[in-house]
């Protein structure tokens, strides 16, 4: 579809808004053009005239672009500037919840859209689906039968809104893997490919960024530093062909870096040409290993009740309800929280359930530390360095980082030549500085907030400045279970297994001197007997127990409290 096929529009409210979206995102005035005569036009055909120009009749699109291509960037700022009432959905927070919720929560989502179009002045409402790849993938590649089931809940809510005045902007990283029943007119009908910046685009971003750094720095940029700028944006931009928008976000913060290492002044930096040259050579584009965060909630954790309620409190309370926050006077919510204790004491488990808890209302990212870690020289600092910028892009934003240590070890114990350990931990305080002091403590709505949430089994092993106040405020101990902890980590497994008190049993108990227990005692029974195990012991106990019945006899559809003991028998004997 060519875009002279387009009317343009001339409105003066649309082009007030057009240039609140280029603002935001300089270099993609043609992909922000296009995209507003869309909504425009979907809009005034919501509105009630049904003079329908093809641009009238499209309901939908597909944004597609590499990461880092400022896709997720464009859609909030259309739904923030685009004129019509919005929802931002990220499609893999939808896996967060019970087997079968994901296609029940997809479908209250285009529902509330709905709702939101009929009580909105322009009748019409925008929908944001974010990373569409992982509910819209091409239903030959599909692996799992619930690819299909949230496939069709997808197509099935698609076309139900054919009376109703949502448009629909999916976002995903490539068309080609999408199905192509998702791409068919009335639905996601028009593709649109943020593809590699021209050299003018990068040159606009640049300025943009240069024009922003001193709001970065905590030393002011002198100006005669930037003013350079016609012949070294000529001249960066040039040299930087195939860089994304993230990618040169990068390589400016580099060189403030830079600058400030080098520079004696404490009131002011100057950014040289040498500082160009040091950011340049580390300055290449980056991709992070993200966890896929599926199936985890909070519901999967028994025996926690306090954790979970400093958790709510402190992380979710201030994302969900910022209003009542900003009331009692508190303008943020924390800027960091530690989750630390033995191993499988569930942090990782915790960590991963606030992608579920927090739907809807921010997005979640997640990465396991150690896979930061890169051998060569630079790389790993600058993965720190873009995760947070994801992160940025993608506020509000919870960011988990799992296994912590991995990249915020004690400073001085790293002894290779590199130094790569302590530059990793640099990075990460100066990210993590970096959101207490930047645009986040303007925003008292909280709408740009990034909480970091770190995981660890080494607190021993963190260094201090990471743990200061104003970095990570809040640190949350989960420790091995106690008794009371324990029986309620087995009456959790417990109710989810087929367990089964038969008269065998009760000889079994007779014999040791008790009476026959019900559930709820039998799980007592065991926590009085497993002193010492985690949670995921408790796991794996029941799980050995399953195998343990199964073995006995294939058919078997139950499983009976004697081998519940037996396994606590054979992990007894295995420690
Ligand atoms: N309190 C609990 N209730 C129910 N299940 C639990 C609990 N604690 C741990 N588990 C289970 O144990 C398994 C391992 O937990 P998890 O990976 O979250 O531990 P961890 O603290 O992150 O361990 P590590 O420090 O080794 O990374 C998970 O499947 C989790 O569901
Ligand atoms: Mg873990």
């Amino acid at each position: 579809m060519g875009l002279g096929q387009f009317p343009p529009h001339s409105d003066k409210k649309c082009q007030h808004r057009r240039s609140a979206i280029e603002a935001d995102l300089p270099g993609l005035e043609e992909d922000i053009d296009l995209l507003l005569r869309l909504i425009d036009g979907f809009s005034r055909n919501g509105g009630g005239s049904r003079d329908q120009s093809f641009c009238q009749a499209v309901r939908g699109a597909l944004l597609e672009g590499g990461p880092g291509a400022g896709k997720t960037a464009l859609a909030k700022s259309l739904a923030r500037h685009g004129g019509l009432p919005s929802y931002y959905c990220s499609c893999p927070s939808l896996f967060s919840r019970d087997r079968g919720d994901a296609e029940r929560g997809l479908q209250e989502i285009f529902q509330t859209c709905i709702q939101k179009a009929a009580c909105s002045e322009k009748e019409s409402c925008l929908l944001v689906l974010d990373d569409l790849d992982c509910i819209g993938k091409d239903r030959k590649k599909a692996r799992h039968v619930s690819d299909l089931g949230i496939l069709a809940m997808l197509l099935e809510c698609l076309d139900h809104l054919r009376g109703a005045h949502v448009f629909v902007l999916a976002i995903a990283g490539d068309a080609s893997l999408i199905d192509v029943g998702l791409l068919q007119p009335g639905r996601l009908e028009i593709t649109l490919k943020l593809s590699s910046l021209k050299q003018e685009q990068r040159e606009k971003i640049l300025a943009n960024l240069l024009g922003k750094l001193n709001t970065k720095s905590p030393r002011a940029v002198e100006e005669s530093s930037i003013q350079y700028s016609g012949r070294l944006l000529d001249s960066l931009a040039c040299r930087t062909r195939g860089f994304n928008g993230a990618d040169l976000a990068y390589l400016c913060s580099s060189a403030l870096t830079s600058a400030l290492r080098r520079s004696q002044s404490s009131d002011h930096v100057c950014i040289e040409e040498e500082d160009w040259e040091v950011a340049m050579e580390g300055a290449h584009p980056i991709d992070i290993p993200w966890l896929f965060v599926e199936g985890a909630r909070l519901s999967d954790l028994a025996g926690m009740d306090e954790i979970i309620q400093t958790v709510s409190e402190t992380i979710l309370q201030p994302l969900l309800q910022p209003e009542a926050l900003r009331a009692m006077g508190v303008p943020r919510a924390s800027f960091g929280v530690l989750l630390y204790g033995p191993s499988g004491t569930g942090k990782t488990t915790l960590g991963l359930a606030l992608a579920a808890a927090a739907q809807s209302h921010a997005s979640f990212l997640a990465v396991e530390c150690s896979e930061l870690v890169n051998k060569v020289v630079g790389e790993s600092e600058r993965a720190v360095a873009r995760l947070f910028q994801v992160a940025r892009h993608r506020a509000p934003c919870i960011l988990f980082l799992d296994h912590v240590e991995a990249i915020a070890g004690r400073r001085g114990f790293d002894t290779s030549s590199e130094q790569t350990m302590d530059r990793m931990l640099s990075t990460l305080l100066m990210e993590m500085d970096g959101l207490t002091a930047g645009d986040c403590m303007h925003d008292r709505t909280g709408s740009d907030m990034v909480i970091v949430v770190a995981a660890t089994n080494l607190l021993s092993m963190l260094d201090e400045a990471f743990l200061r106040p104003g970095r990570l405020d809040i640190l949350i101990e989960m420790a091995l279970p106690d008794k009371e902890a324990r029986a309620a980590i087995f009456l959790l497994h417990f109710s989810r297994m087929p367990l089964r008190f038969d008269t065998a049993v009760r000889g079994l108990k007779s014999e040791k001197n008790s009476t026959f227990t019900p559930l709820h005692e039998f799980a007592e029974t065991m926590a009085d007997l497993s002193e010492g195990l985690s949670g995921a012991d408790i796991q794996g106990l029941c799980q050995e127990a399953a195998l343990l019945a199964l073995r006995e006899d294939l058919d078997r559809s139950y499983l009976l409290p004697r081998h519940v003991m037996e396994a606590l028998d054979v992990k007894r004997r295995n420690t």
